[in-house]
């Protein structure tokens, strides 16, 4: 099916504080999973599915992720002479991944306030919103998936994983209803990190969106919610109500996704990540298996 949706806007601006000292100087984003920055996985995301335009949201730390994107001359020449065919391809991956425009996001005001910084540059159509803190591995797609639904039912699109019931209250959460299509459902409210006795199901949205550009004039008048900021969940809750924009309906994800954003998941995703791929992970498992029997 030919997508009319060519955007993808990606926030980058959060302060990183859970990965300090790490992200004194240092965008999260540009944390390595295993030897890419995480950022690189998601632009790669967006464009294996067709989204070549990418905005991304930056805030103080944006020169590193500019860099990251652009060429290198010097160490391009370098590689070159050394005849490091290898090391050059691996360095040239992320410089003509996209078209990658930047836009600073300003006072850090929350997602929704962040998202609404892309409006002059997305205009009047459908586009993604990706968050870097979640990586989708590359071979469960979920993206195409959500795009494909936006095309059929011109609304707008969150991506929901079911969660355990004590890591609910991380996540925004949606009050769910089965459609015809088994991995689908229409989204009836949302509600920003409930406690867990509060939370209306354990259907929590991960950083995927599909959206309607209605979103924007949404936004505009969206008063900051919960933690103070303006959250993109409290607009999608007023979508949700609104069948003139075609409501808010979930595609239910149940393949292999890391939480890049806190600690533990960042050291399981590069573990996992390291030890499936061929040129580290013949080295790696049996070290892992020794290493695990020393551990009491
Ligand atoms: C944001 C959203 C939240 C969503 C989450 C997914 O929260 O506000 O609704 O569930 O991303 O990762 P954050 O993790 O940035 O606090």
């Amino acid at each position: 099916m030919a997508s009319h949706i060519t955007k993808a806007v990606i926030p980058a601006a959060g302060l990183g504080t859970r990965f300090l000292p790490a992200t004194k100087a240092m965008p999260k984003e540009m944390l390595p999973v295993v030897d890419k920055p995480a950022i690189q996985y998601v632009v790669e995301e967006a464009v294996n599915a067709g989204l070549h335009d990418v905005l991304m949201v930056t805030g103080r730390n944006k020169n590193a992720l500019e860099n990251h994107f652009d060429r290198v001359a010097e160490l391009e020449a370098t590689l070159e002479a050394k005849g490091d065919l290898a090391k050059l391809e691996r360095v040239n991956e992320s410089t003509g991944l996209a078209d990658i425009h930047y836009v600073r996001q300003g006072d850090p005001k929350g997602l929704g306030h962040a998202v609404l910084r892309a409006e002059m540059h997305v205009g009047d159509e459908p586009f993604a919103v990706l968050l870097g803190d979640d990586l989708i591995d590359e071979r469960d797609p979920l993206l195409d998936r959500m795009i494909e639904e936006q095309l059929k039912r011109n609304a707008t699109i969150v991506a929901l994983l079911e969660v355990d019931p004590s890591q609910i209250h991380l996540y925004g959460v949606a009050t769910v209803e089965e459609t015809d299509e088994e991995d689908v459902v229409r989204v009836t409210g949302l509600v920003e990190k409930p406690s867990r006795e509060n939370a209306p199901s354990n259907y929590a949205i991960i950083g995927r969106y599909v959206l309607r550009p209605e979103v924007f004039e949404i936004l505009e008048r969206t008063e900051p919610g919960k933690g103070g900021e303006i959250q993109l969940t409290d607009a999608l809750q007023e979508m949700a109500g609104d069948e003139s924009i075609g409501g808010v309906y979930g595609v239910v994800f149940r393949g292999r996704r890391y939480d890049t954003g806190d600690k533990i998941d960042y050291i399981k995703a590069i573990v996992q990540l390291a030890s499936e791929r061929d040129d580290l992970g013949p080295e790696l498992k049996p070290w892992l298996k020794d290493f695990v029997e020393t551990i009491d």
